[in-house]
């Protein structure tokens, strides 16, 4: 294919706001999917994503559309629209030259579309605004092109208006795409080299990559060579997604010249949901896994995750296309301790540690400072609800970085937040405070100082190794009681009276009492039926197997599995 006819691209858009609609419409424009066919999210492929209604992974579709006597092919990728999978949005961009940036002509710009817009931006990509939905009812277009000049400072004429739902003018889409989207540069006659930008495990037929090609050709029967791992492969087969696989015998450009620890329910299932794990990972690189091992739980995984979204999603993926059954516990992030004592570097050989296991968190006498992740936040909010969004970023330790109006009654608000405290519940309170209004998204920021201690819980005094956590010395009361308590609900009565507390070093910070009860499971026999109560003993004594214990209190399974899991 003439490389001056190629265009590759993303849609790209804050979530819901109409990016699978709108590619659905361009396949079937390019004729690529039926028209007749009810085409509802073609390239939402997996089953999470059709129940959740989001986009996971990013999807790749090649058309083919001719246009003024001259025939073009444009890679289409999809992204998905959640904070949590820029990762994908990031690969996505780095195989394209241009994006069109969706936006909602009812809800404007929101948060995603700032993150989104500023990644393509500094991938050096052409952007073309695309305002969606000018079908509904309070569709304010021309309201959102003058968001788009304030925040975006793209010119309001080049902001293409659409309904991807009813196909409105989605074929000046296309046109722009020809028009203001250069085509790749590539070097056919140089050595291959390739972008792999996603990838999926397939039982029969081994790994199936998603290339950008930039130089050089492939074809069957070539060995390539990974320029991350070393590793050499043979490839079995080539050719294009249209939308689904379709065998070619060459891809070649024609021309001169880019933290939760996770256990099996039952221990035997262990090396199955190994390889899972194992297949997931390859098609999702962006999660990091390291083997653990729990006291309580046995062996596992701590696996690092972009946030909680991503962390269910990969569980979800798990169950339903691997069948495996897992405890996620609660997330924590990697802090940082720079070292003091000459012996603790020698031991780590460096001066900066992470501490990713409570286990390792150094004492306070061996340390110069901890430090704490910390990420950039951008809320975008109706102006009725900055009070109490404020109060929540407050309440979350949050500082006020930035605050502007992107039209009369829009906010947008920049804070630094410490990312330990926005990982588990902060979207939901912020969605739910706002009635579903504000928008929110973050990007790294590197590392703060930040006071933190470790935090122990003890039955009758002994120390609790598993449920040792690592907190920021203000919020070290509420999670302290917080676990004293679940601990409390999931404990069962034993014959004495079961102190539950929570300490830093020897202060106690809060404590929670289990009364004492005496369990007779002969109570129910009465006289002398013999086998019967030997069955009663049996039972109980296996009953004990599933038991830990911590000093002389029992600690069952489940009870580690209420506190530890997320809820
Ligand atoms: P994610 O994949 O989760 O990021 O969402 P998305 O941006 O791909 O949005 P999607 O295409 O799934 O559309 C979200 C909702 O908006 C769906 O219910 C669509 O039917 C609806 N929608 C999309 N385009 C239009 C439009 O032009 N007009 C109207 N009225 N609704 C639309």
């Amino acid at each position: 294919f003439p490389v001056e006819n190629i265009r590759n691209f993303s849609i790209i858009a804050h979530v819901d706001h109409g990016k699978s609609t709108l590619a659905d419409r361009l396949l079937e424009l390019t004729g690529t999917i039926d028209k007749t066919k009810n085409n509802k999210q073609v390239l939402d492929k997996l089953q999470v994503e059709r129940e959740r209604g989001i986009t996971v992974k990013a999807q790749t579709a090649s058309l083919f559309y001719n246009w003024e006597g001259k025939q073009y092919l444009l890679n289409l990728i999809d992204t998905p629209g959640h904070v949590d999978f820029s990762y994908e949005v990031s690969r996505s961009l780095s195989a394209c030259q241009g994006v069109l940036l969706v936006v909602d002509a009812n809800e404007g710009i929101q948060a995603q579309t700032v993150a989104n817009f500023f990644l393509a931006f500094e991938a050096q990509l052409s952007v073309i605004p695309v305002i969606n939905k000018i079908d509904l009812k309070n569709a304010d277009p021309e309201r959102v092109e003058k968001q788009i000049e304030k925040v975006f400072d793209i010119s309001s004429d080049e902001c293409i208006k659409i309904s991807a739902k009813l196909g409105t003018n989605v074929e000046s889409v296309l046109q722009a795409v020809i028009k203001r989207i250069p085509s790749p540069k590539a070097h056919q006659k140089n050595p291959l080299r390739a972008l792999v930008f996603d990838s999926t495990f397939d039982q029969y037929r081994g790994v199936i990559a998603n290339v950008a090609l930039f130089d050089g050709a492939v074809s069957k029967g070539d060995k390539i060579v990974s320029a991350h791992t070393q590793k050499t492969y043979e490839v079995n087969e080539v050719g294009v997604l249209n939308p689904n696989e379709q065998p070619t015998h060459k891809l070649h450009l024609k021309k001169e010249d880019l933290i939760e620890g996770m256990y099996p329910v039952d221990q035997s299932e262990y090396n199955n949901l190994k390889s899972a794990v194992e297949k997931l990972t390859l098609n999702d690189s962006s999660v990091t896994v390291h083997r653990d091992n729990s006291l309580a739980l046995g062996a596992g995984w701590r696996l690092g995750f972009l946030g909680l979204l991503h962390m269910e999603v990969f569980n979800q993926r798990l169950e339903q296309e691997y069948n495996a059954s897992v405890i996620l516990t609660t997330p924590t992030v990697p802090y940082k301790a720079v070292l003091s004592s000459t012996k603790l570097i020698k031991e780590y050989r460096e001066k900066e540690i992470i501490i990713i296991n409570p286990a390792q968190f150094p004492d306070k006498s061996k340390v110069v400072e901890y430090l704490e992740p910390v990420v950039l936040g951008t809320i975008i909010t109706p102006d009725e609800y900055i009070g109490k969004i404020m109060m929540l970023c407050q309440a979350r330790r949050a500082v006020q970085k930035n605050m502007m109006f992107i039209d009369q009654n829009r906010v947008m608000l920049k804070y630094l937040f410490p990312l330990n405290e926005i990982v588990v519940d902060f979207y939901d309170s912020l969605k739910s405070l706002s009635s579903g209004y504000a928008s929110f998204d973050y990007e790294d920021a590197g590392y703060q100082t930040a006071e933190l201690v470790k935090m122990d819980i003890l039955l009758n005094g002994n120390i609790v190794e598993e449920l040792v956590t690592v907190v920021h010395k203000d919020k070290a009361h509420t999670v302290g009681k917080a676990i004293c308590e679940r601990l409390k609900d999931s404990l069962p009565r034993q014959l004495f009276e079961i102190a539950i507390q929570a300490a830093v070093g020897s202060k106690i910070i809060a404590r929670e009492t289990v009364k004492a009860y005496r369990k007779n499971v002969l109570a129910k026999c009465y006289g002398g039926d013999i086998t019967r109560k030997m069955k009663l003993l049996k039972r109980q004594a296996e009953g004990k197997k599933k038991l830990r214990k911590v000093g002389n209190v029992e600690v069952p399974k489940d009870a580690f599995i209420k506190v530890l899991r997320t809820q």
